[in-house]
């Protein structure tokens, strides 16, 4: 009896390891599939595939059927991206079963596309003598790579990122900061655009957030004020646990010099994008011969490579390095790579540094 019951043991750690080994191979078939071929024959394989991994169930036949077709779309759309952007690798992703349309309303958020002409400008920076690569994850700055879910939040992320690495300067402690606080109680408006308020999961914009923070006091840390992803709670920010706070925010340049020379000085540094690339992205340097400088999706800057992996044109190309805010799952462990040099998707076009209050914690 035992001995049975232990032989139906090992068979089926066996099974679970083969079951592993090929789940692995699977995921790797995915992304030569959507490169290599042209047909798409193997879409159901595919889709099965992506439902295992991500978990993925649908309440209804005829959602699952949708879901399939805007799949296969989704599956020419990663093979039109990986032609337009070849150093890049673009698949299957998470966000595979989702139109562009959701995608931008729920995994996005940058609310306006302009810099406010009042803002702070950032004093020019000597740029002679910068490292040729700098990553501040190296340097203990950083959080772990957070995830907005079905919520328009990404401002928010970007503003407690540049917020924790500034206050982790400033005090010498990482501390992850709370976005739901920026969620449920920043509304803060844009002076010369009437209706342009950070609001929750419909959007947002960094230096609003950072205005909100400034007049607030501060942000509570993510420990005290949690994450729900949704912006139907009430406010519940509380002064006398405020973990950071902001001293003053200023816009930088186009230039990209200045941009590395801000973000080796203060941190690192809130931008923000054109995304379309990012729903297939799997891994590598993003360097599309084409992408719209339409910004949609707030991220953070957190470094720099100077030789990126170009495999078709074999040249070495400087690449920034992006944390995003879809969890770890998605990307290079939930970070991205762009190529410099063009401000490829509008990556330069508005960047925005913050500095922390000096605080003598007790
Ligand atoms: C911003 O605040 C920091 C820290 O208090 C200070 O060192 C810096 O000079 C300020 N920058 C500007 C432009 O006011």
């Amino acid at each position: 009896m035992n001995r049975r019951f232990s032989l139906l043991f090992v068979l089926a750690v066996v099974a679970a390891t083969s079951f592993a080994a090929e789940d692995l191979n699977g995921d790797d078939l995915i992304i030569q599939q959507v490169v290599d071929t042209d047909n798409l024959l193997n879409a159901d394989h595919h889709f099965r595939l992506f439902k295992r991994k991500f978990g993925k169930s649908y309440a209804t036949k005829e959602e699952h059927e949708y879901r399939f077709s805007v799949f296969k779309t989704n599956l020419r759309r990663a093979r039109r991206h990986q032609k337009l952007d070849p150093s890049a690798v673009h698949g299957i992703t998470r966000f595979s079963d989702i139109t562009p349309a959701e995608f931008r309303r729920n995994h996005l958020g940058l609310k306006r596309l302009r810099l406010p002409s009042d803002a702070n400008k950032a004093p020019i920076l000597p740029t002679e003598n910068l490292p040729a690569d700098f990553d501040w994850r190296d340097r203990g700055a950083v959080t772990a790579v957070k995830n907005q879910g079905s919520c328009g939040s990404c401002w928010s992320f970007s503003t407690t990122g540049a917020l924790e690495g500034a206050n982790f300067l400033a005090t010498g402690k990482l501390v992850s900061l709370s976005e739901q606080q920026l969620v449920d109680c920043d509304h803060e408006c844009d002076p010369e655009e009437p209706g342009s308020c950070d609001s929750g999961c419909n959007g947002g914009l960094m230096n609003s957030a950072f205005e909100y923070t400034l007049k607030a006091g501060g942000l509570m840390q993510e420990e005290d004020y949690p994450y729900t992803g949704t912006d139907r709670g009430t406010c519940k920010f509380d002064k006398t646990k405020i973990a950071a706070s902001v001293a003053n925010f200023s816009v930088v340049s186009l230039d990209e010099d200045q941009i590395a020379a801000n973000l080796v000085k203060n941190g690192p540094l809130a931008v923000a994008i054109n995304a379309v690339f990012m729903q297939t992205y799997v891994g590598g340097v993003s360097c599309p011969y084409i992408c719209s400088k339409r910004l949609d999706h707030g991220v953070l800057l957190v470094g720099y490579g100077s030789s990126g992996y170009a495999p078709i044109r074999l040249k070495e190309k400087p690449y920034w390095i992006i944390k995003n805010s879809w969890g770890e799952s998605w990307g290079e462990n939930g970070y991205y790579k762009i190529c410099q040099g063009r401000n490829v998707c509008g990556v330069d076009s508005m960047v925005s540094t913050v500095a922390a209050v000096h605080t003598t914690s007790q």
